[in-house]
This record gives structure tokens, C-alpha cells and sequence, in this order.
């Protein structure tokens, strides 16, 4: 028996370890996982086999046992075994670990909800050091998409970032075929075992009411959003081209609303928002998204609205226009020039030989 391997899985997430065969060149049968709760066995070799929340992968390839549970719970922390059996059963070699909790990153379900076409970034918690991963679920396993393992930070409209408490995937150009379930995990970098820690509800909502405005500069502008039946009170506006992560600006739960460039007027009756931006500048271009604050952590705040703001200032809205006027009139003139410099070259000459001539006829 070797040393006791410790892993570590949250509750209602996954675990995925291995059982290396004790003895590598020993050609085994068959094996016995025991779980804290009962002993499952593995006959087959090379296929999953699916045993409840417990699946088993008897890798003759590799010298190995893959064991996934699915949906932790508290029964399955505690002691395992894995028991290789050779021809007789007499005979067997066994490998010992530790399923701990995990308490790094832990959450439950979350649900999120993006916007066709926009951005969204799914945020994962975690301070550790080990190697991060983002996958898709898609039934059966969780695909992975990107990995802190492999040097590729982006694939497709995915891209990973990583910082010291946390790391991010966001998807840019969000599409219908985005939604879904997705996990953040870990993985150690021996490649004892992989977690997941969080499940995140992907929902790509496409119904969403887009307005595009161009302003000048000290334009007052006025605008409303209509919010469904049963919305949580808290409506706010949010400056950012990602509204998963854009700032807050104004919200209706602040005591003055109507102070600042961004006021807010509920009627709620008529479900009606009415939003009015004072003396817009150049800096207030940009995206924003009229919606309400969640009220709880389980889920992402919600949009209506989306505004794409273009604040032109007047001087700069002239100058492109004359500066193109310009370069139309300089582009017409080399050829009026070397005209009239032709025209008076010849003229100068001709005037030169009469001049000649004459000097010539009087002496
Ligand atoms: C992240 O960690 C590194 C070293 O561990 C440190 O130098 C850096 O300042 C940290 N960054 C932040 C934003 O905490
Ligand atoms: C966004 O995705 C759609 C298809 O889903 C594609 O037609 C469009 O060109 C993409 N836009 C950008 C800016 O990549
Ligand atoms: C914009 O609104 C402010 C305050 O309501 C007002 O004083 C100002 O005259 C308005 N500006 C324009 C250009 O309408
Ligand atoms: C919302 O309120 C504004 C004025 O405050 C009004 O012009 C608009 O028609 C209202 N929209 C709806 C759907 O009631």
C-alpha cells in the first residue's frame, strides 16, 4: 500500500482521480473501488463504465484507474481504495486516498445571462496555485475549452486571464449556440486529480430593445426603458461594452437620483424608466445597459436596454469635413498648375524672341 494521496472536491461539484496500478508491470483484471459508502467494480478496460454518480475508466494504456464522481455530497468525503486484482483474487495490490472538501472557490450554481453579441465574462474564485481549467458540459463529461495547463490563453471567442484571487473566461460576439452549462475547476500539476468548483447557467437572451444615439457635445438626453412584470425593485444603469462587469453608474435604490449627469425617473405602473443624461461630453460615448441589480449571488444582474452613445464635439465634427474639402482642391491642382506654368513658359518665350528679333531689326 502506498502513501495516503489526498484529493479535494466541492460539494455538488465533480471529482476526477486516479488509482496508478502498484505494480506497473503486473497485467490486472480487475478492481475494486471502496468508497466510504459500498465497493463498486471495474471488469471492463478502456471504456467508461457508469456506476450511479460513480464512474470508473480501467486504463490498461496508461496503468491506471479513472474514478469521477459526479455531484458531491457529504457521504462520499472520507477513504478509498482501489483494489487490483490479478487472475485469482486471493492475490491484490492496493492504492489508498483521502477525498477532503474543498473550501478554495466553492459555489453553487450560478446563473448568468448574456446578450447577443455583447461580451460577457464568467468570474471563477480561487487563490490557489494549482492549474485552472474552464470547460462545457455537455451531458455526458465537461469539455474543456481553455487550461492555465497549455500556453494558449484564447480559442475562438473564448480568453482566459488569470490574476492572483481569481481567474476570468470572457466570451466576446455571445451567440445562441454560448448558452449552456460551464465549469470553472482545478487540476494538480501532477495530475492526481481534477475539481470542479463552480457551475455556471449560461443564458443568451436576444430579445433585448437596442438604441443607437449621436450627440453633441452639451445635448441633454432623455430615453426610457420598460422592464418585465415581477422585476426586482433595485433598477440601475451601467456604463461598459461587457454588462457582466460594467460599472454602475445610477440606480433607483440611490436616496439622490436625481443629482449628477444620470437621473433616473420609475414610473411603475407603466413598468417605465425614464433616463435623462445632462450636458453630454466626449467621454460619456460608450455602451449602456438599463436592467435591475440582482438580489442575491446566485445569479447576474439583468438588462432590458442597450444604448450605444456617440458624443461628437462640434469643432471636431467640422474638421474632418473641410480637411477632406482641402484635399479635394489640392488634389485637382497639380494639373491646373502645370497647365499654367506650361502657358506661361511658352508665353515667356515667345515674348523673349520678340524681343530678340526687334533688338535685332533696329541695330
Ligand atoms: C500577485 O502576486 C505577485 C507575486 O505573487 C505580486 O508580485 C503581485 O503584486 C500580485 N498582484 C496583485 C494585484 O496582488
Ligand atoms: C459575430 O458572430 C456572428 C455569427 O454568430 C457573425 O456573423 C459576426 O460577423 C460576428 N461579429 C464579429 C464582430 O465578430
Ligand atoms: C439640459 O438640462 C439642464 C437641466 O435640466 C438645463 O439647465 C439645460 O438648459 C439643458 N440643456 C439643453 C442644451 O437643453
Ligand atoms: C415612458 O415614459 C415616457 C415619458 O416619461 C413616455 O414618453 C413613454 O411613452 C413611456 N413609455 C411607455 C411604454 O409607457
Amino acid at each position: 500500500s502506498e502513501a495516503l494521496s489526498k484529493v479535494k472536491g466541492c460539494a455538488s461539484g465533480w471529482v476526477e482521480f486516479t488509482c496508478k496500478y502498484p505494480k506497473p508491470n503486473v497485467k490486472y483484471q480487475s478492481i475494486d473501488v471502496v468508497t466510504p459508502k459500498k465497493t463498486i467494480r471495474s471488469f471492463g478496460k478502456n471504456v467508461w463504465e457508469n456506476k450511479g454518480r460513480v464512474s470508473l475508466y480501467h486504463d490498461t494504456r496508461n496503468k491506471k484507474l479513472r474514478v469521477a464522481i459526479k455531484q458531491l455530497q457529504h457521504e462520499d468525503f472520507g477513504d478509498y481504495q482501489c483494489k487490483f486484482h490479478q487472475r485469482s483474487y486471493s492475490s491484490q495490490d492496493t492504492e489508498e486516498m483521502k477525498l477532503g472538501v474543498e473550501t478554495d472557490g466553492c459555489q453553487k450554481q450560478f446563473i448568468q445571462t448574456a446578450y447577443r453579441t455583447a461580451k460577457t465574462t464568467i468570474t471563477c474564485d480561487y487563490t490557489g496555485n494549482k492549474y485552472k481549467f474552464f470547460c462545457k458540459d455537455n451531458g455526458f463529461i465537461c469539455e474543456d475549452i481553455l487550461s492555465t495547463k497549455s500556453c494558449l490563453k484564447s480559442k475562438g471567442t473564448f480568453t482566459l486571464t488569470e490574476t492572483n484571487s481569481s481567474f476570468s473566461v470572457s466570451i466576446s460576439n455571445v451567440s445562441s449556440h454560448d448558452a449552456g452549462v460551464y465549469r470553472c475547476g482545478v487540476e494538480t500539476h501532477e495530475g492526481s486529480y481534477r475539481a470542479a468548483l463552480t457551475k455556471i447557467q449560461l443564458e443568451v437572451e436576444a430579445t433585448i430593445t437596442k438604441v443607437t444615439k449621436f450627440l453633441t457635445v452639451g445635448q441633454n438626453l432623455t430615453y426610457w426603458c420598460r422592464y418585465p412584470n415581477g422585476a426586482p425593485i433595485n433598477k440601475i444603469i451601467c456604463k461598459g461594452e461587457d454588462p457582466s462587469i460594467c460599472e454602475t453608474l445610477v440606480s433607483t435604490a440611490q436616496r439622490n437620483k436625481n443629482t449628477g449627469k444620470f437621473s433616473m425617473k420609475e414610473d411603475k405602473n407603466k413598468r417605465n424608466v425614464t433616463i435623462t443624461v445632462r450636458e453630454v461630453t466626449t467621454d460619456d460615448t460608450g455602451t449602456y445597459w438599463c436592467g435591475v441589480k440582482s438580489t442575491d449571488k446566485t445569479g447576474s444582474n439583468k438588462f432590458f436596454h442597450k444604448l450605444v452613445m456617440t458624443v461628437a464635439s462640434l469643432t471636431s465634427t467640422t474638421t474632418p469635413a473641410s480637411s477632406s474639402q482641402s484635399t479635394t482642391v489640392s488634389a485637382e491642382r497639380p494639373g491646373d498648375s502645370q497647365f499654367i506654368i506650361t502657358v506661361l513658359v511658352i508665353v515667356g518665350v515667345v515674348l523673349l524672341l520678340l524681343v530678340l528679333i526687334l533688338i535685332l531689326i533696329y541695330k
